[in-house]
């Protein structure tokens, strides 16, 4: 008899040959790896997803959209993989903005164990990065099922001591949502971001994240540019901040305004009522040629003060780079590119093995810069040239 691991939910399944279906989560065999097979350290799950992700994304050692990597290859005319759109260049600018910051190491000092815990919105987290709001990941070579790919998401975040945010895209709808069906297996642990559909299809979406007790909703206001959800029917809008006061009104759970690259429109919909601003540009996903977001986000938390939580996301792919982020401003990371390539690599095992990585790597950050607890972040840890 063999022994069968489920990579989305840790159940070990006996039985002579591959089992079709898990009995407990009812991932599919997709999901399931011979006991002998299962990843032990980061590398073996990026091998993972180098192979199931053939053709779309090498998973290189550095991910920053230069023109050697296949995914911004891909570009022109072709699908978007998990590149940037057009020249890549709103991409690249995300991982330049942070490669072009530095540290001040600090050596002298009481010896101390740097303390990675905070809260988001009330819970309570081992450390301040979260799983980003991506979608899609079914499409890239049938790798995993959609729901799965959620499902891996929310619980790799839970296991890792953090909590997972999810996407939405042009084949969600109200009836079959891969997020929404994530959100429910995880008892609500879990954040959806809503692409800006209708006011009226966005409330219905609402009204079930908050049945299934998920933790706060959102809306990628930068979605707005995408034509593939109108070609399938579900149109994307402009939003307002009427629109947006509205939303914020209907739910009784805090909303999160996601794809803010300028301080005037940060304030807007901090005015709105919005409880967390999440500073992004989608990964460099919806318009060439923007900032970094490294480089926005001081600006905006200048124009903000205190009064309102942020989060920042774009080319974060270590905990050195989490640690520059809350120093220029954030409360919270997000994570994108390297979450999709751990839920494919090797289910929720895999976010919760990228998660946990990162954390390490933060914890160094803060120990050889003095940082005792992340509320110390600020730019004095930041070099700078006179
Ligand atoms: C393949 C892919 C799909 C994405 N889908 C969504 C989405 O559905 N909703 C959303 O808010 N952001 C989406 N994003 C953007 C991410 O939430 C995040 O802003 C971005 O990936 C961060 O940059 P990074 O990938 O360099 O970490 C997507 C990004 C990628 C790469």
């Amino acid at each position: 008899m063999n022994q069968w691991y489920c990579s989305v939910c840790h159940t070990k399944l006996n039985s002579e040959k591959k089992p079709d279906i898990c009995e407990v989560c009812h991932a599919d065999d997709r999901m399931i790896m011979n006991m002998e097979e299962v990843p032990q350290s980061l590398e073996q799950v990026r091998d993972l997803a180098r192979t199931k992700l053939k053709g779309i994304c090498a998973a290189y050692p550095s991910c920053d959209g230069s023109f050697d990597k296949i995914c911004q290859r891909e570009a022109y005319g072709k699908p978007i993989g998990l590149g940037g759109v057009g020249q890549g260049l709103s991409f690249r600018a995300n991982s330049q903005a942070l490669a072009d910051i530095q540290f001040n190491m600090s050596v002298l000092g009481d010896h101390f164990e740097p303390d990675t815990s905070c809260s988001f919105l009330g819970i309570d987290l081992n450390f301040p990065v979260l799983a980003s709001s991506t979608a899609g990941a079914q499409k890239y070579n049938d790798a995993l099922d959609e729901t799965m790919f959620c499902t891996s998401v929310l619980k790799g975040s839970k296991d890792a001591g953090t909590i997972g945010l999810r996407g939405d895209t042009w084949f969600y709808t109200l009836e079959d949502n891969p997020s929404l069906n994530a959100m429910k297996a995880c008892n609500g642990y879990g954040i959806p971001i809503f692409k800006p559909r209708a006011q009226d299809v966005l409330k219905r979406l609402i009204e079930k994240a908050e049945s299934y007790g998920c933790k706060a909703v959102g809306m990628d206001l930068d979605g707005c540019g995408s034509t593939i959800m109108a070609l399938h029917g579900q149109p994307v809008f402009k939003k307002s901040v009427k629109d947006i006061e509205e939303l914020v009104n209907f739910t009784s759970l805090p909303f999160i305004a996601k794809g803010i690259m300028l301080p005037d429109e940060a304030q807007k919909c901090a005015d709105a009522g919005v409880s967390v601003i999440a500073v992004s540009n989608h990964g460099g996903r919806v318009m060439d040629s923007t900032p970094g977001v490294a480089t926005m986000l001081p600006k905006i938390r200048e124009k903000l003060g205190d009064s309102v939580t942020i989060t920042a996301d774009g080319g974060v792919r270590t905990g050195y780079d989490v640690l520059k982020m809350l120093a220029l401003g954030a409360d919270a990371v997000l994570l994108g590119r390297d979450i999709i390539r751990a839920a494919v690599g090797a289910g929720s095992l895999g976010v919760q093995l990228h998660l946990e990585h990162i954390k390490k790597t933060l914890k160094k950050a803060m120990f050889m810069t003095g940082t005792k607890n992340v509320k110390m972040a600020d730019s004095r840890i930041l070099f700078k040239q006179n």
